[in-house]
């Protein structure tokens, strides 16, 4: 029995060191040291052995047994200690890797633009104003020389607001903004001079197409102070196009009609791509077709908008221009949109090429 019980020290040796998984080892402690495994069945048999004998052969298999229990439990540490290094090494975080940059936004091509004509404007001493975008039909019409029911208002396809009539004299209906001229009137009412403003808003008007968008924004020009006259205007126009479009860009004008504004104009500025001769190699340009590209209106400030808000126009004078970003973003080189409406469209794959 003796001899047996070594026999099963080795064997066990032999096994846990064979072992490959704690698995295995379970298995080990339970065939040779369970409560029905070999070891147990072994100590049955002391039953018939000799008085003498048995507590020799006891504490030989109890040492067995606790040489068993050791083993397994070294080696149950040593897998274990593996398993966790495999671990440590497939599942292994390098804090000092770069991170993966979660999606980032960026603002709007419109906010972007209109950041940026704020900027140039700011380099010239014009300063922002907010005026409101629903308004009284006084600073939207007839404060800038288009009396009730004057023809010229219909090229304004203006949205009437259903509100009552306001009680203020000359006020008159409500309308959401159809330019940003009414501005000029309420900077003009303030009676502080010199006026250098840049009037930035949403404007509305009932048009859908290719190149219209009922909501839209423009920007206002307002120059007045004693002494001011075309030259000036035509300083502005110029440094404008080279600050926006870039150097040899420049602007022109071409006589228009406007009620608020005597003499009006149309404002051109030189196309970038054909620089102003509407042809590339010897085609027709395809960005502008005739050498300009067509930005929106200016003009000299108009006596009777002057009067309308109480200025002496004997003793002051100014220009006016008012444009849309709109048409200006898409005017810019690489710009190739040819449907404004996408930019309000908020489709992801379009907006962050800006
Ligand atoms: N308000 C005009 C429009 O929306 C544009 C305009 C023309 C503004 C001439 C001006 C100006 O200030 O002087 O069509």
């Amino acid at each position: 029995m003796k001899d047996q019980l070594e026999a099963l020290r080795l064997q066990i040796q032999q096994d846990v060191k064979a072992a490959k998984t704690l698995e295995d080892l379970d298995q080990i402690d339970v065939k040779y040291l369970g409560r029905k495994g070999e070891l147990t069945a072994m100590l049955k048999g002391l039953a018939n052995v000799s008085a003498e004998e048995r507590p020799v052969l006891g504490q030989l298999a109890n040492q067995v047994k606790q040489t068993g229990l050791g083993l397994i439990a070294a080696r149950r540490d040593e897998l274990n200690r593996e398993k966790i290094s495999v671990i440590a090494e497939t599942e292994r975080v390098d804090v000092t890797e770069p991170g993966i940059r979660p999606p980032e936004g960026h603002l709007h091509v419109m906010t972007q633009t209109i950041r940026e004509i704020t900027g140039i404007f700011e380099k010239i001493g014009f300063y922002r104003t907010r005026y409101p975008e629903v308004d009284w039909d006084w600073y939207a019409f007839e404060a800038l020389n288009m009396p009730p029911e004057h023809p010229a208002r219909d090229d304004w396809e203006t949205f009437f607001m259903d509100a009552p009539v306001s009680d203020k004299k000359k006020q008159g209906k409500m309308v959401l903004t159809p330019h940003t001229s009414n501005a000029q009137i309420h900077e003009l009412e303030r009676h502080e001079f010199p006026i250098r403003m840049l009037n930035i808003a949403k404007c509305y008007r009932r048009q859908v197409d290719a190149t219209h968008t009922p909501m839209f924004h423009q920007f206002e020009g307002l120059y007045v102070d004693k002494d001011v006259n075309i030259t000036h205007l035509r300083g502005v126009l110029d440094y404008f196009a080279k600050e926006f479009f870039g150097p040899g860009r420049v602007s022109r004008i071409r006589p228009h009609h406007f009620r608020f504004t005597e003499p009006s104009f149309e404002v051109d500025f030189s196309c970038g791509v054909c620089n102003a001769t509407g042809k590339v190699n010897g085609q027709k340009c395809k960005v502008c077709k005739r050498g300009w590209l067509e930005l929106g209106g200016a003009g000299m400030v108009h006596p009777n908008v002057l009067k309308a808000c109480g200025v002496d126009p004997k003793k002051y004078s100014g220009f006016a221009f008012g444009w849309g970003i709109e048409r200006l973003a898409m005017m810019k080189e690489g710009t190739q949109v040819d449907d404004i409406r996408i930019l309000y469209q908020n489709d992801v794959r379009f907006l962050k090429q800006f």
